[in-house]
């Protein structure tokens, strides 16, 4: 009998390595403390020992249960405390890579071409999305009866009739003008609307970029190399130009100008709808009229002007052949950029 005693307990004490999980203590109490567990049994055994010998064997098997039961209330307190004091957090799991937003494909391409007109010798100006007629229009030489000023295209301020959302960043030419004196080298960033049916190709609200040179004698030759110059530096060395006759109220002569399309080469793709041109800017030298209302002598200086459309370029630039696309806010889209 003390030696089934002994091998129970030499039993209990190598359990002891195997003691992790609750599952385990579960096991350990189902051997030995249990109604039918090795202990139980072997108080049962005591029946058939001689009285002389009870006492003894009884001591040894109580010293047995209160060894096992120590253990596995000593097993059970470290369960517990390793289970609540468990960090939630598994250090060991490789880090989250956090998501920082960047600048939007219409911005980068905006600050890309300002940082160019910069580098050219240009300051940057800014006006308000909220005009007046006369900055809009009457300043840049606009007869009264311009198709432009009719509410199909323009978004005038119901409240108020001589207020509209401007429709082109020309008019910050005028104030520019108004507000400093030649020469006068500025590029002038920022948003512009129209009434414009939504579609692939347009929207109501867009960005352009205008610049203004004006100084003593300054000639359409100084225009064409800014445009040139320009055009290399974002899109490439490369490039043949094209300066077409047009028409802008606020220029004489008015030209637009095309480059050729640096996606085939010239050869003729989807993009440049196979005419191997892009046309990418508005320009011209700036009406006389329009210096006048700028508080300018056009007997003694003359300028340049040009607009270029942003999201026009962002799309030749990023392959997105949608308008739409920049404005959906599908982070598919706007991650690649
Ligand atoms: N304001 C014109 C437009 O929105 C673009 C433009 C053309 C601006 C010629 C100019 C310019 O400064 O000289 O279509």
């Amino acid at each position: 009998m003390i030696e089934e005693i002994k091998k129970v307990e030499e039993e209990i004490r190598n359990y002891l390595h195997e003691l992790r999980t609750r599952e385990d203590l579960e096991k350990f109490r189902n051997t030995f403390l249990v109604k039918k567990g090795k202990i139980q049994q072997l108080f049962d055994r005591m029946r058939e020992l001689p009285k002389e010998e009870k006492p003894k064997i009884g001591r040894l098997l109580n010293d047995l249960r209160n060894l096992a039961e120590n253990l596995f209330n000593e097993h059970l307190d470290k369960i517990s405390h390793t289970e609540s004091t468990k960090p939630k957090l598994d250090l060991t799991l490789p880090g989250r890579i956090d998501y920082i937003g960047h600048r939007h494909p219409i911005y980068q391409t905006m600050d890309r071409m300002v940082e160019i007109f910069v580098s050219l010798g240009f300051k940057v100006a800014e006006g308000p999305d909220i005009e007046d007629e006369y900055h809009n229009f009457d300043a840049l030489n606009f007869p009264p009866d311009h198709p432009a000023r009719d509410m199909q295209d323009t978004f005038f301020i119901k409240s108020d009739k001589k207020l509209l959302l401007r429709t082109h960043t020309s008019p910050v030419q005028i104030r520019v003008m108004h507000a400093t004196k030649p020469p006068i080298r500025y590029i002038m960033p920022g948003r512009v609307y129209r009434n414009e049916a939504i579609s692939a190709r347009s929207l109501a609200e867009f960005h352009q970029i205008e610049g203004l040179y004006i100084n003593h004698n300054v000639t359409f030759a100084e225009l064409k190399g800014t445009m040139i110059e320009f055009s290399r530096r974002m899109f490439g060395e490369n490039l043949r130009f094209r300066f077409r006759p047009s028409f802008f109220p606020f220029t004489e002569p008015s030209a637009e100008l095309d480059i050729s399309c640096f996606l085939c080469g010239g050869e003729g793709c989807r993009v440049c709808k196979y005419t191997g041109w892009l046309e990418i800017a508005g320009c011209g030298m700036v009406h006389p009229n329009v210096l006048r209302a700028g508080g300018i002598d056009p007997e003694e200086y003359t300028g340049y002007a040009f607009g270029l459309g942003i999201e026009r370029v962002a799309m030749l630039l990023t392959g997105i052949d949608d308008i739409r696309m920049f404005y959906q806010n599908d982070l598919r889209v706007l991650a690649q950029f």
